[in-house]
Order: structure tokens, then sequence, then C-alpha cells
């Protein structure tokens, strides 16, 4: 039997920050809730399944709650219930990142 880890299959993975200097207060409860949401929308399972980690600091330090979406490096601030919904549904469901949280693309080239 192997000691190697494994992965289970994901379509995304989402990190959002609960580090002490952005919004550490909101930013834990968002994340908390953001887990919440993805299981009652059956999406932290499955082959549409949303990977999520808490970050302790990106390096960024400004405009928290930071989030930022993989595999496409699309960085959200200024996180809200309403935005996360809206990231949910556009971004991780029907692949079209929310513009107006968006501070930053990474480029892929
Ligand atoms: S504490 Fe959030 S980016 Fe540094």
């Amino acid at each position: 039997m192997s000691d190697n880890p494994s992965v289970t299959a994901y379509k995304k993975h989402v990190f959002v920050c609960t580090g002490p200097r952005c919004a550490p207060e909101e930013g834990s409860r968002l994340y908390k809730r953001f887990k919440e949401r993805l299981k009652e929308l059956g999406l932290h399972e499955g082959p549409d399944r949303i990977a999520r980690s808490q970050a302790h600091c990106f390096g960024i330090c400004k405009g928290g709650p930071l989030a930022v979406v993989y595999p496409e490096g699309v960085w959200y601030h200024h996180l809200t219930d309403e935005l996360m919904d809206r990231v949910i549904e556009e971004h991780l469901r029907q692949g079209k990142p929310v513009e107006e949280g968006v501070f930053h693309v990474q480029d892929s080239e």
C-alpha cells in the first residue's frame, strides 16, 4: 500500500484569506459560509467539486477579505456575502468571473 497522498478531482480551487491584516473576522466568517454554501449546492463533491482552502496571508493585506480562484488566477477583493454568492453562481458554476469584484487576473503566458 502506498503512503503517497491523494487528491479527489476538483474543477476549481478557491483560497480565502483569513489572515490578520486583511479582515480576519469577516474573512473567517465568509470562509465558513462559503464552505456551507458549497455543501448546500452539492459543489463539495462529485465532478463539479470546488476545492477550498483558507490562506493565512497572500502578501497583499489590503482590500480584504480577499479570495483567489484557480486555475484562472482571478483575484477578488472586498468580499461580501452578496459577492461571494455571485462568484459561486457566475464564476464557479457558469465560468464567468464577476468583473466588479476582480482586482487582478494572472496571465497564463
Ligand atoms: S492578511 Fe490577507 S493578504 Fe495578508
